[in-house]
């Protein structure tokens, strides 16, 4: 079994403000290669951490994180910065595109990070925006598209770059059901093609289309459709 992530005996507590507040206490959690999960758990469980922890934005307070097979929990930033630039794409509820550049820029942003030469470049965005049905409005900026084609923008951009984790927290979020419908369809073809996909929802229809889902509930793994299926199998 080829694992792309295992988190083992992570906790994360945050201790900056007034009071501790304990977000994730001793998850475990292994995601295979192709595999398109889903973390489902109301507001406030734990989703947007564990997901900040998997794509390196944040460490844990106790535990081990290997990704790829590379323990990444106690690596320093410049490694962690080169994994989240080569490593990981990342899709946000709220976008997060730059508001001054046209789509074509927003989708290079990470080539240019990357170093990857103009030409290759544009290869790639413009790839990218075709396979999100975008070809039309590589050259609008944010303000001009839907919320739908502005999420399809950050979807191009995600895998413009060919990383092999594609990380996305509530990607439909703030989309109507017709929108978000188009971004669920574009992950699954995303995951038919081969890529891994871990996405992150409190709704239970969006997280009913990954392979696997898994239910966190005030920082803990409640349970695993994986481990379910897999323990049936081996009863029987
Ligand atoms: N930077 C932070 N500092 C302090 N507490 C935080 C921080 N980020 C999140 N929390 C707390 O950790 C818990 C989990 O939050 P979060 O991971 O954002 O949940 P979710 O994404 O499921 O809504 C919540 O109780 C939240 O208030
Ligand atoms: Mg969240």
């Amino acid at each position: 079994m080829d694992n792309i992530i295992e988190i083992k005996n992570v906790s994360k507590v945050y201790n900056k403000g007034c009071a501790e507040v304990t977000a994730l206490s001793d998850v475990n959690l292994a995601v295979e290669r192709g595999a398109f999960t889903a973390i489902i758990g109301k507001s406030g469980s734990g989703k947007s951490t564990l997901m900040n922890i998997l794509g390196c934005l944040d460490t844990p307070s106790a535990g081990e994180y290997y990704l790829e097979g590379e323990r990444v929990s106690t690596l320093g930033e410049r490694r962690l910065s080169y994994i989240r630039n080569n490593v990981v794409g990342f899709i946000f509820q709220s976008f997060n595109l730059i508001p001054t550049m046209t789509a074509l820029e927003n989708v290079e942003l990470p080539l240019i990070y990357r170093k990857t030469d103009r030409h290759k470049r544009l290869e790639l965005a413009r790839n990218a925006l075709e396979m999100v049905g975008l070809s039309n409005r590589i050259n609008h900026c944010p303000f001009e598209l839907s919320g739908g084609q502005q999420q399809r923008v950050a979807i191009a951009r995600a895998i413009a770059a060919e990383p092999s984790l594609i990380l996305a927290d509530e990607p439909t979020g703030n989309l109507d059901i017709s929108a978000g419908r188009d971004v669920m369809h574009i992950l699954s073809e995303l995951n038919n093609s081969g890529k891994t996909i871990v996405l992150i929802t409190h709704d239970s229809s969006v997280a009913k289309k990954a392979g696997n889902q898994i239910e966190i509930s005030d920082g803990q793994i409640v349970s695993d459709n994986k481990y379910f299926r897999y323990n049936k199998r081996n009863n029987t």
